[in-house]
């Protein structure tokens, strides 16, 4: 299987899929409660106010639900929902379109705000502070600055990498809203929904199977229900058991802890061509094929999570977990000491 087969990356367009399963209102937003319970305070104590709710930071790993929570904001606060992302503002004058056509109270969803250009998030401040943009207009002698006044708008943005955002942007945020990976119980309960939504039948044990091998990730979850399904059609006369889920997910090479062949190879290389660790990012980036920063975002906080590998000021270091996994004897002497560090 290729890592591409439930692409998550930030980056990855939506597909119709996922947005004919996303969640409309906080109603049918599984999980997540505190973030949850945080915004809808925000959302109800702005309406009180007849204000404009305030700027947004939501941070975590992909596929669990941020854009998913920009969307009901936008609609809980009976606003229009405007959608960009970091890499796609590349000049101050794409900034300057985008504001300037911004309504009161409008949401401007800004996704992979860690990757907005320094000069760009310049131009950001003044208009999240005080709703205006100051351009400079002309070159040499004859520039001069005009000062254009927005409607006041909430900004709510978006990162799987809180760690890269820079300091003044992080505090025109108030708290960051982590969203955080989800536990088997509440995937199953969004695979239940989706499955009634792709009017598909699913056991609960079905259910359960393909939950406890979507890493904590509703996307992942949603599109192995896709295969599974598929599966289900052509092989089970269209009924999801836990038996079918887990032919159908075995064929994909996931196994019973919902590591793919990616996770798999991580681990392998660390472990047979660099000794256990510690290593570099980069050179595990290498030896597996594949992009340092998709191996960061996408599969070292879930290995990190499940506790195969450790980030240490070093490098990556296998944990015992990762030795077991492999079916190999975990060290033991110096690179025990690892283990602890
Ligand atoms: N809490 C949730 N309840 C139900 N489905 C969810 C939830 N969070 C995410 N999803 C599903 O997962 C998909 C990916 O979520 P998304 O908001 O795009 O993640 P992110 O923006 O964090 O990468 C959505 O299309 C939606 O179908
Ligand atoms: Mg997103």
């Amino acid at each position: 299987m290729s890592s591409s087969f439930y692409d998550q990356t930030a980056s990855a367009p939506e597909s119709p899929y996922d947005i004919a399963l996303r969640p409309p209102d906080f109603s049918e937003f599984t999980g997540q409660e505190k973030v949850k319970e945080r915004l809808m305070l925000m959302v109800e104590a702005a309406k009180q106010r007849g204000d404009t709710l305030d700027h947004i930071l939501l941070c975590g790993p992909p596929g669990l639900g941020k854009t998913t929570l920009a969307h009901i904001l936008a609609t809980a606060v009976g606003s229009k929902m405007n959608a960009t992302s970091g890499p796609q503002i590349e000049r101050a004058g794409d900034l300057a379109g985008i504001l300037t056509n911004l309504q009161e109270r409008d949401i401007l969803f800004i996704d992979e705000i860690h990757r907005l250009h320094p000069s760009i998030e310049e131009y950001l401040y003044p208009a999240m502070e005080d709703f205006r943009l100051d351009i400079i207009i002309d070159q040499g002698p004859k520039a001069r600055s005009v000062r254009i006044d927005l409607p006041p708008f909430t900004l709510v943005g978006a990162t799987t990498r809180a760690g890269m955002l820079t300091a003044p942007m992080r505090s025109r945020f108030g708290i960051p809203n982590r969203v955080d990976y989800y536990t088997t119980d509440e995937l199953r309960s969004i695979l239940e929904r989706s499955a009634r939504l792709i009017k598909v039948e699913i056991e609960p044990a079905g259910a359960g199977e393909i939950a406890r091998r979507s890493r904590g990730t509703p996307r992942i979850a949603n599109h192995l229900l896709r295969w599974v399904r598929d599966y289900a059609q052509v092989r089970a006369q269209n009924i999801i058991t836990q038996t079918v889920a887990d032919a159908a997910l075995t064929m994909l090479d996931i196994d019973l802890d919902g590591l793919d062949e990616m996770d798999q190879r991580i681990l392998d290389a660390i472990i047979n061509k660099f000794d256990g660790g510690p290593v570099g990012l980069n050179s595990i980036a290498v030896a597996v094929h594949e992009d340092a920063s998709t191996l960061e975002d996408m599969h070292e906080p879930f290995l990190v999570m499940q506790g195969y590998l450790k980030r240490t000021p070093r490098g990556r270091v296998a944990m015992p977990g990762a030795y077991k996994k492999l079916g190999l004897p975990v060290p033991t002497g110096s690179q025990r000491e690892l283990f602890d560090s």
